[in-house]
């Protein structure tokens, strides 16, 4: 006799609950490392990594799958063929040029704008209904473009923008203050590349604005020299990790994670993340990162966070910056 069955009573309700799927276009080391954390978070139910490089995406996916017993609970496969998306409640798009050391981000727009113009449209086909969230870069450019060519509405897709630089603030603040980061609220706003800028005015840590810290255990003061020191490391942080790695994967990656968890948990977290914005400041029709609403819809109401005369002349230049790229490439 077998062991006794456990079987479940007659017309015992079984979840029909749709699992949670997430899929990650381009498994290099951006989508890989992205995949790995967004499991190890328990983000979602089911992950699907596409790439055209089948050995290398069926390889990523094995050897995650590998470790699902050390996880909390899901699937993971790797194809490439673009079926493997279909139905996703998230899309995150990864491929596209990778930085040389020297190189800016807006320096990648023709590649990459080229490789969303092949790929996105296939990859809408198969997942009409998911939030899609640009990551490649130039990603305000690119998130332009791609709401150009998938004609998808401004709420459904969005750019992972300055959730990275906004950490890198937040862990440069927290390290000078000697305070846990978690207690750092701080944004970056504008182009996830140079022009970015941090909004200090509406900087805190705990409860106290960035602008008075005068300090705690003797750990100085958050002055206008400090301030701009911080400011300069988070704009040099990219360039500093490619020239010693060839690529930044984690911290990008855990970004992604949590813009994922805010989509498919649908938390309504505020993220600066890349969204079109018209009537923002007087700033229109152009991707930009604001602190902003992220939920099961996509992209929520944008804060009108209060800026200074400097950081308002600063998120307009940034505008100007990354608008002017986009027109450069007809969009
Ligand atoms: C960085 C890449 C993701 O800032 O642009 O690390």
């Amino acid at each position: 006799q077998p062991d006794d069955i456990d079987e479940a009573p007659m017309g015992a309700s079984v979840s029909t609950r749709r699992t949670s799927k997430l899929a990650i276009v381009g498994a290099g080391a951006v989508g890989s490392t992205m995949a790995y954390a967004a499991l190890m978070r328990g983000a979602a139910r089911s992950v699907a990594l596409y790439d055209i490089n089948k050995a290398k995406v069926e390889a990523e996916a094995l050897d995650l799958g590998h470790g699902i017993q050390f996880m909390p609970m899901a699937e993971v496969v790797g194809s490439d063929d673009i079926a493997v998306c279909a139905d996703a409640d998230v899309v995150m798009f990864t491929a596209g040029a990778k930085q040389k050391p020297g190189q800016t981000r807006l320096d990648l727009a023709e590649a990459t704008i080229s490789l969303v113009r092949k790929v996105l449209p296939l990859v809408t086909q198969v997942a009409p209904n998911a939030v899609y969230v640009m990551v490649t870069n130039p990603v305000d450019v690119v998130t332009y473009a791609a709401l150009k060519i998938s004609g998808l509405p401004p709420t459904q897709l969005f750019g992972s923008g300055t959730v990275l630089d906004s950490s890198r603030l937040r862990y440069l603040i927290a390290q000078h203050t000697g305070v846990a980061v978690q207690n750092v609220h701080a944004y970056i706003a504008g182009e996830h590349g140079d022009s970015e800028l941090p909004l200090w005015s509406s900087a805190s840590i705990g409860a106290v604005p960035v602008l008075e810290w005068q300090g705690v255990d003797g750990a100085s003061p958050m002055t206008g020299d400090v301030r701009d020191k911080i400011a300069r490391e988070v704009v040099e942080s990219a360039y500093r990790i490619i020239e010693g790695k060839g690529a930044t994967n984690y911290a990008v990656a855990l970004a992604g994670s949590r813009i994922i968890e805010a989509v498919l948990k649908d938390e309504r977290r505020i993220l600066p993340i890349s969204s079109l914005l018209n009537g923002y400041y007087g700033i229109d029709d152009v991707c930009l990162s604001v602190p902003t609403i992220v939920g099961a819809g996509g992209v929520g109401d944008r804060l009108a966070v209060p800026m200074s005369d400097d950081e308002l002349a600063g998120l307009r230049a940034s505008a100007d910056a990354v608008r002017s790229v986009a027109r450069q490439f007809g969009f």
